[in-house]
């Protein structure tokens, strides 16, 4: 009778069929009114122009520095673009990870782009590159409204960063003025681009069907190739043009409220950005871990768990990390039924002793279905805005069926130990008429980066 009870509050994270088809139908909704010159302000979702159009002109060989901000790790890479046997792309990497400090996340602007230049400065004397100008390719996983490819001003900072002064500034011109500041290397900034962007492009080298890109990692969010008649906000109608969806911001007009719990509130409430990325907030890494830890405290607090009891370190805000969730879920595949005797707990007892708690059986079970519950409520919302996608692409290309690749990056994606056969599973039920393939892209978002610079190179003709 327990578990009735536990199952009971968890099955508000249960979502419908018909309320899934909702979800998706209003995402494409807001994604028509972001594409539209006279409702862009309003719309939630704000389908940004890329300026990566679907024609490139070959692309130049060579070295190129790419940069990677907006996931868990900074990174600064070094890519060789070159051509194989067959006239197809070769690529090599050298790359160094960064962690940003707290300070420079939610500084200013000059903080964060002075200690940006410091690692490239760093790197760079690392691999002996300081006296040459290699051109640079900035992947920068934030809503950028672009100008051009090397240009696009900040619209708000997202997932925790906060760095003041570079909302509403051209975000390539800050890195350009820090590289200027430090004055001991050069540098040719020439292309900027979203994760989801590289990861399309990273892709669409090995697949040609590749023509979305998405990620559900610290934050969640995707892109894919739009046809230029329908993108108002550039000019021009001819071919295709990358379109940064910017999803995460969906819900901004309620469009969210009679799915959202009071877990979710909390979660938003207490964030650096209320009322901001609410469709992020029910499925990406940032808040997945701390969903589950209010629902977790709900359980003890109705006496459903623990005895009734929660530790110190379990009533801490952000204490419960989404790769929990991940390690919790691994264990026991396909789930067993609560009680059961298969199953592994083991993992699931050492993650809550080392929260100072001591569970049971019976507890470790309800804190699986916990994170299920949670996990797959995020696949399944995320599924949804995929599937809009996915849909939309297929009625403007006006064909029976659509085959179709999706690049994929992110940690829970990628980590997690159900999450994609869960996405995979209710983006196909909501596509009918559709053949996707799903790819996971390797270092996307270095290569993405450096080949968008390639071909950007080759247009400019820059001198390498
Ligand atoms: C990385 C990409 O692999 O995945 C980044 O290189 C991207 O560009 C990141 O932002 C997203 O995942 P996470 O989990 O690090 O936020
Ligand atoms: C956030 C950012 C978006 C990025 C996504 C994944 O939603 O706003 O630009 O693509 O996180 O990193």
């Amino acid at each position: 009778e327990r578990v009735v009870m536990v199952e009971q509050i968890l099955s508000e994270f249960l979502l419908k069929k018909e309320d899934l088809k909702e979800v998706m139908r209003r995402m494409q909704h807001e994604m028509d009114r972001g594409l539209r010159v006279e409702t862009h302000d309003e719309a939630s979702v704000k389908m940004l122009p890329t300026y990566v159009r679907s024609t490139p002109e070959g692309s130049e060989v060579g070295d190129f520095l790419a940069l990677d901000l907006g996931g868990t790790n900074f990174r600064v890479m070094l890519v060789k673009v070159g051509e194989d046997e067959e006239g197809g792309w070769k690529v090599e990497t050298k790359h160094q990870m960064y962690s940003i400090p707290e300070d420079a996340m939610t500084g200013t602007a000059e903080m964060l782009f002075d200690y940006i230049a410091e690692c490239i400065s760093d790197f760079l004397t690392k691999h002996n590159l300081k006296h040459k100008k290699l051109p640079l390719g900035f992947t920068f996983s934030f809503p950028v409204r672009h100008e051009d490819l090397d240009k696009g001003i900040l619209l708000n900072w997202t997932k925790g960063f906060k760095a003041s002064g570079a909302e509403g500034n051209n975000v390539v011109g800050l890195l350009r003025d820090a590289i200027k500041r430090r004055g001991d290397f050069e540098m040719d900034v020439v292309a900027m681009v979203n994760d989801t962007v590289a990861t399309m492009i990273s892709c669409y080298y090995e697949d040609r069907s590749c023509e979305v890109g998405m990620i559900v990692g610290t934050g969640c969010n995707a892109c894919y190739m739009e046809e230029m008649r329908t993108v108002e906000l550039v000019e021009g109608e001819e071919g295709r043009m990358c379109v940064n969806t910017e999803w995460g911001a969906f819900g901004a007009n309620g469009e969210l409220e009679e799915f959202r719990l009071e877990y979710d509130r909390v979660v938003d409430e207490m964030s650096i950005n209320p009322g901001q990325q609410l469709y992020e907030k029910l499925i990406s890494g940032k808040y997945m871990g701390e969903l589950v830890r209010l629902v977790l405290l709900k359980l003890v607090n109705e006496e459903l768990l623990f005895n009734g009891e929660a530790s110190d370190l379990l009533k801490t805000r952000g204490s419960f990390e989404t790769r929990f969730v991940s390690q919790v879920e691994s264990g026991s595949l396909p789930s067993p039924p609560v009680g059961s005797d298969s199953g592994d707990r083991k993992q699931i007892y050492n993650i809550l002793t080392t929260f100072g708690l001591l569970p049971s059986e019976m507890d470790c079970d309800i804190v699986r279905l916990t994170c299920e519950s949670v996990s797959t409520r995020a696949a399944h919302m995320c599924g949804a805005g995929l599937a809009g996608v996915i849909n939309l692409m297929k009625e403007r290309r006006s064909q029976e069926s659509l085959k179709i690749t999706v690049g994929v990056d992110g940690s829970v994606y990628k980590l997690h130990p159900c999450f994609k056969d869960r996405f995979h599973k209710i983006v196909r039920e909501l596509t009918p008429h559709c053949d996707i393939t799903f790819i996971q892209s390797e270092e996307g978002s270095g290569r993405g980066a450096a080949l968008i610079s390639a071909v950007a190179c080759k247009m400019a003709g820059c001198m390498l």
